[in-house]
């Protein structure tokens, strides 16, 4: 299959396999009035004037902009039940905490996505991975977290099953320690999800395994406890941490091999010092802090002059950020986070693909990698933070194939 994107006014990318960071995060290669060919899925030519006769599919950009398309390395796209309730009482001044406590939050959708069928699973999870599609999303990391008993398991399977047939490229992430079940006792809890990490790990049904240590969740002794067994299982781990507070122990971080640190609101020199001296990526994850209002963006700044590696992630998720707006995200990293335009857009390209081990498949538009793109209607990249919680995506390609194209049809305005 031969694909050609024609009518490009530009193409922001950055090359390579490494993630950036420092003074390399802020560089982006610029091409100018150039197309580019897809073969079998590859990216083959990125020239100007590439001739469309006898290809099979012809995109025209219509003068847009293409970006490599977005990877987002921090979702929650598989539950059942949504929390817009929740949310509006949150607005109203009842804390997070509070309600998590109470029996509802994370727990309102544990006890809907047990009780749910298979069926409703899939049919949430293709709904968000459209809401991706829509947002220029061409690869995810997909977490679970919402059943937390043994049913982890099913939700495992299904997204497996699901891994199989969906176009966007995902790696599984087992939550298994997201928060603690309302009723249940914590050190039994641990117990058991020490034994799903094995089975997990024994199975290979997921890339990587995930806790939250926050003090509403686990300490860092008892995250310890099941990094621990990941780590000795053979299964990978990403952390969520610092959302609330500092709450990390520097420890926990000097021992174990830790793929990603999420969240990271909050952070002390201490462990800025020892996460660049292990070179761990950070996922930030802003759209978070505006969902709950309290609004502690992380410096990124700081962090990226203290030569951090960033990723830029939505968080998609039922109660913190029911939001998968890649631009309006761009925009709080700008605004709020103290990030510039192309550290931004490496932020959702080629250090995501890097922390989901994807970089020779995806992360940037160069001959040889994947054909994933996300067409923007927009003259320039700076437009993209300019149109303030738009959404611009024209077209998203993935691997040569549209698999989201905006119905932009002027004349459905204008009476007959
Ligand atoms: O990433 N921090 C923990 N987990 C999610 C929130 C999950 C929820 O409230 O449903 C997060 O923010
Ligand atoms: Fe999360």
């Amino acid at each position: 299959m031969r694909t050609v994107i024609k009518n490009l006014r530009k193409i922001y990318t950055s090359e390579g396999f490494h993630p950036l960071r420092s003074n390399l995060l802020d560089t982006i290669k610029i091409y100018s009035d150039c197309d580019i060919e897809i073969l079998n899925g590859y990216i083959t030519r990125i020239e100007p004037a590439i001739e469309a006769a006898d290809s099979d599919d012809v995109v025209d950009a219509e003068g847009g902009i293409a970006l490599p398309g977005f990877i987002d390395a921090h979702t929650h796209p598989i539950y059942a039940g949504t929390r817009e309730r929740e949310f509006t009482e949150r607005m109203r001044g009842k804390k997070y905490e509070k309600i998590l406590a109470e029996g509802g939050g994370i727990n309102y959708n544990i006890a809907r996505t047990r009780a749910a069928g298979d069926d409703e699973l899939r049919t949430v999870f293709l709904s968000n991975a459209l809401r991706f599609a829509r947002n220029g999303i061409t690869a995810f990391e997909a977490k679970t977290g919402y059943d937390l008993g043994d049913g982890e398991l099913r939700l495992l399977k299904i997204l497996n099953d699901l891994k199989r047939t969906l176009r966007q490229d995902i790696r599984i992430t087992f939550l298994g320690g997201h928060v603690l079940p309302k009723g249940e006792n914590k050190k039994e809890f641990i117990d058991s999800v020490k034994t799903r990490i094995i089975n997990v790990a024994g199975s290979g049904l997921a890339d990587y395994f995930d806790v939250w240590a926050e003090h509403i969740a686990f300490t860092n002794e008892e995250a310890e406890a099941m990094i621990k067994t990941a780590s000795e299982a053979g299964l990978k781990v990403r952390i969520h941490a610092n959302e609330l507070s500092d709450f990390l122990a520097v420890l926990l971080l000097r021992e174990y091999d830790i793929a990603s640190i999420d969240h990271f609101d909050f952070f002390n020199d201490e462990q800025v010092e020892l996460i660049v001296s292990k070179g761990t990526n950070v996922t930030l994850l802003p759209l978070t802090q505006f969902s709950l209002g309290t609004e502690n963006y992380p410096d990124a700044r700081r962090l990226i002059d203290a030569d951090v590696t960033l990723s830029l992630s939505c968080d998609f998720n039922p109660g913190t950020s029911y939001s998968a707006n890649i631009q309006f995200l761009a925009q709080l990293a700008l605004l709020k986070c103290g990030m510039r335009v192309n550290e931004i857009l490496n932020a959702l390209t080629i250090n995501p693909a890097c922390s989901l081990e994807m970089q020779d498949l995806c992360g940037t538009l160069e001959i040889g990698k994947q054909g994933d793109a996300v067409i923007m209607d927009l003259p320039n990249l700076e437009s993209m933070f300019y149109s303030i919680a738009g959404n611009d995506v024209l077209y998203t390609v993935k691997k040569g194939n549209v698999i989201y194209r905006r119905d932009h049809d002027h004349q459905k305005l204008l009476k007959a």
